[in-house]
């Protein structure tokens, strides 16, 4: 059964999906770790893969930029396809000044300007937060694996470029990270009785005016996806 932007079978994908935002990065990372990785998405080249990892079975779908593009996909990922789990992959921009270059960021909750939450017509605030059980297994996981990680809240943004520069408020608040995906995708989880997890690496400290060069963001990587990787097999 396809949707109206994933064409895959009922079955197609693993009960675990990795989610970076890139469709690229998801080839990459199905050819590079994945056993007998399969195509199953190409609608807008948003290329989607499942394959084995140490013989368990996981999927690597790439989710888009922004809350809107991972709205759509991590929901009919979890709604039409039985997905259990989604672990996103990606990239934030350090906040708290504890934050360095390079670093792996767990998201255990998300702060949001976006109104995806009106949606749910709750009379308050909702509060995205991770599944405690990815949370605590990839935590433990990276503890196991020597990769130190900073966990706490990301802010997820739906500016990239924003007038209003509301950097240092956040920064305030010891947000670590900022990104555009992780509130949808914990507000999907939890509208459906799943799972989710948003694991980033930073990419570069707006305040600080300093970025990572294309190689150090896949050293970064390397750590983040062996961390996602050796989580999701456990799940
Ligand atoms: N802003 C928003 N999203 C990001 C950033 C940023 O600075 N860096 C990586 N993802």
């Amino acid at each position: 059964m396809s949707t109206p932007h994933l064409q895959g079978k009922k079955g197609d994908y693993a009960p675990v999906v990795l989610m970076p935002g890139d469709p690229l990065r998801a080839k990459f990372i199905a050819e590079t770790y994945l056993d007998q990785p399969v195509c199953v998405n190409e609608i807008r080249g948003m290329l989607g893969y499942t394959g084995t990892y140490q013989g368990v079975p996981v999927s690597v779908q790439g989710s888009g930029m922004g809350i809107p593009s991972i709205g759509i996909y991590s929901y009919e990922l979890f709604h039409f396809f039985n997905v259990k789990s989604i672990i996103r992959i990606g990239t934030a921009g350090g906040i708290d000044p504890a934050v360095k270059l390079r670093d792996v960021i767990l998201g255990q909750a998300s702060c949001t300007n976006s109104n995806f939450a009106a949606q749910y017509h709750l009379p308050g605030t909702y509060a995205p937060i991770a599944s405690f059980r990815l949370l605590k297994t990839a935590a433990d996981t990276a503890q196991k694996l020597e990769i130190p990680v900073k966990t706490g809240n990301l802010f997820c943004s739906d500016m990239f470029y924003d007038d209003a520069n509301s950097l240092e408020l956040w920064a305030k608040m010891h947000v670590l990270g900022i990104e555009m995906e992780s509130a949808a995708l914990y507000m999907n989880a939890a509208r459906e009785g799943k799972e989710a997890l948003c694991i980033c690496t930073v990419s570069d400290c707006p305040l600080r005016h300093e970025f990572t060069s294309a190689e150090e963001r896949q050293t970064g990587f390397t750590s983040m996806m062996r961390l996602a990787l050796e989580t999701a097999v456990q799940l």
